[in-house]
């Protein structure tokens, strides 16, 4: 993830307001029908989200000009046992998306960069995700 402001603004980069909610709406039209990662969207919002990442990533990446209100990244997550898997099939769906759209190199590698750098506050490993799919944790003896 960018460490300091750039000069260049996310949705002018990606051609302007209507043209960033199209690539938005193409990315969740996907997420929400994707056979491997679409139940966790059965009972969301879809146009909340499309509204909530936009604002997310305008506010992270380049100028940072927009303005997050959801919850943190993590709380936002926290009910859902999203396993790596699952966040790498997200990922390239992501990655896809803005080669459709011919986002300029810089914005694609701020973007998925910002992206790949939240996989820890959404992902759940081991035997916390074991736990949270109610599995028994096995322990060998010693
Ligand atoms: C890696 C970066 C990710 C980012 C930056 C991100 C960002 C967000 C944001 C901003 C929201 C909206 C929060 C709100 O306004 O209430 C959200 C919600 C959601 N995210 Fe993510 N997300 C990520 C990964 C994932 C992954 C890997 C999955 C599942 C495969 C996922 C599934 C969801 C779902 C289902 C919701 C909606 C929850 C609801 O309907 O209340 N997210 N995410």
């Amino acid at each position: 993830m960018a460490t300091k402001s750039a000069t260049w603004d996310v949705i002018e980069e990606v051609g302007g307001r209507a043209r960033m909610e199209t690539l938005m709406r193409t990315f969740y039209d996907r997420l929400f029908d994707d056979l491997m990662i679409g139940f966790f969207f059965a009972t969301s919002d879809k146009e909340a989200l499309i509204a909530s990442q936009i604002a997310y990533v305008h506010a992270h990446i380049g100028s940072r000009k927009g303005s997050y209100q959801g919850p943190p990244i993590r709380q936002a997550h926290q009910k859902m046992p999203i396993l790596v898997g699952h966040f790498d099939r997200r990922h390239q769906i992501l990655i896809d998306v803005l080669e459709i759209f011919e986002v300029p190199g810089h914005v694609r590698e701020a973007w998925l960069g910002l992206d790949r750098a939240m996989r820890d506050l959404v992902i759940r490993q081991g035997d916390q995700a074991r736990q949270d799919m109610g599995y028994e944790v096995f322990r060998p003896r010693e």
